[in-house]
């Protein structure tokens, strides 16, 4: 048995890199179009932060992990192919800005059709609309070359910064196929280190599908608290100890109840906008309104952090220093897609704000990029005034402490633990008063803030000041 995955983005490299550690007999070979990328993966600095992640790769690689660009040879050799390349939301043409893009699996699967002898098994890992296998099937039949082919679904649940023990440790692991022996090959890989229990198999449609419905459901929940939050702030409930309250019933349970400025990352608003389309295109458009509303509360949730802090600050930011602490989508990983840092600052930038930004793993070129990216329309362009203010308000630091120094106001966007554990009296003796903390994730210790006398205002809650300031 050889695998071969194309893709060596966030779900590829870390999967294949623990079925490599996994099973040492089985040669896994990781290929990607961007040299770039398998260079860094090639090298002592991964592309991907990852906790537990380069310790796995330095094991593997070289041993029975290997990253290339030779797609062709790689497909050629693999009995298993794994694709699990982006499905990033179509910016153009039918469905934009809604359906799922999927020009990088037609690829795949008709370079897959081009260089395959034999029998080979195609997993899908990237996560597809519901009845993608059935194109992927017809492309691959295409080629007329002989080659034989199964597909199967196998969709990843990891998230990021726990990727390493979600993969090791995962609640399940799902399967859609048609073919039995195809399905027990692709159990078997995961049976090296995973119970057969947590093995589930269904149809391809029912495999493909869930995908989309687990995340649905987890974004669902966060927008559902960050819904309630807003409720908190308004009548001086705390939405901390409501999601307490609520998460004690064990028909709700306790997970994916923190309230925080809005959920980010490359997938949940790619995939609940991917599942409105479908519903839309089937005709159930009181389906696809119901969830659309998530991505909706998500946006209203971020627009409404901004202007809370431009209400809070007198109704003006403008010339104010503000310290961004935290510019990735969570903690413990350098990915910033979607994240809702991004849209803080390009609205707090439009108001004129000054931001010293500091996050521990994102570097100051990404984050720049993010910010253009976030002003750029549909054409392309970027107008002169956002482009400005990017170069000329936005200062990207090393630390917590130089970010805060002469600072209005701080933002807590990302809960890095390291935010924690600043010495906060140092902050507060070097900010200008009255020194203003938005702790957009309820991070931070308020009762340690109030005493050091940061006003405070967080997520769900009260605005908190000491009573004699
Ligand atoms: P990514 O953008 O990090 O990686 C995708 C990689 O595929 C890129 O490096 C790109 O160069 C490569 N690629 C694209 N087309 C190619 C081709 N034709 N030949 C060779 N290489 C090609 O994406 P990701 O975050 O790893 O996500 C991949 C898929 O997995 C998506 O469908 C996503 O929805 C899904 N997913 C992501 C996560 C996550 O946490 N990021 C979790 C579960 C599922
Ligand atoms: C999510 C899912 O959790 C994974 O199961 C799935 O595989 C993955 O999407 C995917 O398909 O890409 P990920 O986006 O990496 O994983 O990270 P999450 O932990 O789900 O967090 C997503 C966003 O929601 C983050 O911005 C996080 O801060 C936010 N969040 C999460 C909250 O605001 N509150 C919570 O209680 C939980």
């Amino acid at each position: 048995m050889k695998i071969c995955c194309i893709g060596a983005g966030y779900v590829g490299g870390p999967t294949m890199a623990m079925i490599a550690k996994q099973c040492p007999e089985i040669p896994v070979h990781v290929v990607d179009m961007n040299q770039e990328r398998i260079d860094a993966w090639n090298s002592d600095r991964l592309p991907i932060y990852e906790p537990g992640l380069d310790e796995i790769v330095r094991e593997a690689r070289g041993r029975n992990l290997t990253f290339s660009t030779q797609v062709d040879q790689a497909i050629a050799e693999a009995d298993m192919i794994f694709i699990s390349v982006n499905t990033p939301t179509k910016t153009f043409g039918m469905g934009a800005g809604r359906a799922a893009n999927l020009e990088f699996i037609e690829k795949c699967a008709r370079q897959i059709a081009r260089n395959a002898k034999g029998h080979k098994i195609v997993v899908e890992k990237s996560t597809l609309p519901v009845r993608t296998a059935e194109a992927v099937k017809r492309i691959l039949s295409s080629e007329c070359s002989g080659a034989t082919f199964d597909v199967l679904s196998n969709p990843e649940f990891l998230a990021e910064g726990t990727a390493i023990e979600d993969l090791l440790n995962p609640d399940r692991v799902l399967i859609g196929g048609e073919s039995e022996a195809a399905i027990n090959a692709l159990s078997d890989v995961y049976a090296n280190w995973i119970g057969r229990e947590r093995i589930l198999t269904t149809n391809l449609w029912s495999s493909e599908l869930s995908k989309l419905t687990a995340n649905a459901f987890l974004a669902q929940r966060v927008s559902s608290i960050n819904a309630i939050s807003a409720l908190c702030e308004a009548t001086g409930a705390d939405v901390d100890e409501v999601a307490r309250a609520i998460g004690t019933d064990s028909r709700i349970g306790p997970k994916f109840l923190k309230s925080s400025v809005g959920f980010g990352g490359s997938c949940f608003q790619k995939d609940i906008l991917n599942l409105v389309y479908l519903c839309e295109h089937f005709g159930l458009d009181q389906v696809a309104a119901y969830w659309e509303q998530v991505v909706t509360m998500n946006d209203h949730q971020k627009t409404r952090f901004s202007e809370r802090i431009v209400k809070t600050m007198f109704n003006t930011v403008s010339n104010k220093k503000l310290a961004i602490w935290g510019f990735a989508f969570k903690k413990d990983t350098n990915d910033t897609r979607e994240s809702a840092a991004i849209y803080i600052c390009r609205d707090l930038l439009r108001e004129r704000a000054q931001l010293t930004i500091y996050d521990p793993k994102v570097p100051e070129a990404t984050i720049r990029r993010d910010l253009l990216a976030a002003c750029t329309d549909m054409h392309g362009h970027v107008n002169a005034d956002d482009q400005a203010l990017i170069e000329n308000n936005v200062t990207v630091v090393n630390d917590c402490y130089e970010a805060s120094r002469d600072a209005h106001a701080i933002a807590v966007l990302t809960e890095w633990d390291e935010f924690k554990e600043v010495d906060f009296q140092k902050i507060y003796a070097s900010m200008h008063r009255p020194s203003f903390l938005f702790d957009g994730r309820n991070l931070l210790d308020h009762p340690k803030l109030l005493e050091c006398g940061f006003e405070i205002h967080a997520i769900g809650k009260s605005p908190e000041q000491r009573s004699n300031n």
